[in-house]
């Protein structure tokens, strides 16, 4: 079965109490709800698995992907949605390798995200509507910045989708603009 966007943020909520890990969910969510939009593809579909991929991190550190995959079973979720979240993790800690366009965005878009909310945090108006791709690009190329985001898993991830990385960029970019309320980075604008 498929739960409900609700059922979904419950169930992230309950394995999950950390805002930043919250705020994490909700972006990707954001994000992979646009490129949904980019592929003509379901947004509850791709959100869903956006929102619940981190759903064992806080709890199960350790056995990252593994005990989602656990939780989401006696859940009762579809295998394919398990399968897209078990992907985010591939070469890291899976070897569930993305073959669908909603697998290689959450694998692409997960890291990426990641750079620009601490890029969105360093900005007077801690906002992602502000951001520009040109300052974007600049914080990729400096590795020292949020130096835990994977560069080689967006470039590798850009490519699986066929997509230049500036494009890629800007995309997930617009998706986090709207919807940038409910993911913490409106800022004051
Ligand atoms: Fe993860
Ligand atoms: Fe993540």
């Amino acid at each position: 079965m498929r739960p409900t966007r609700d059922e979904a943020w419950e169930l992230l909520c309950r394995y999950t109490e950390t805002d930043a890990l919250r705020r994490h969910a909700l972006q990707v969510e954001a994000a992979m709800r646009h490129f949904a939009t980019l592929f003509a593809e379901d947004p509850e579909a791709w959100g869903l698995v956006g929102l619940c991929h981190d759903l064992d991190y806080e709890r199960f550190p350790e056995q990252h992907c593994v005990m989602t995959k656990r939780i989401l079973t006696e859940e009762g979720w579809e295998k394919a949605d398990i399968r897209a979240i078990m992907a985010h993790g591939w070469g890291m800690v899976t070897d569930v390798e993305p073959q669908t366009n909603r697998e290689k965005a959450l694998y692409t878009v997960d890291e990426l995200t990641g750079i620009i909310n601490a890029a969105c945090l360093l900005r007077p108006s801690r906002s992602v509507h502000d951001l520009t791709l040109k300052s974007l690009r600049k914080k990729f190329k400096d590795t020292r910045f949020a130096a835990g985001c994977n560069r080689d898993v967006i470039t590798r991830g850009a490519q699986m989708l066929g997509m230049e990385l500036d494009t890629v960029m800007a995309e997930t970019i617009a998706g986090l603009q709207a919807r940038a309320e409910i993911c913490g980075l409106q800022g004051n604008l």
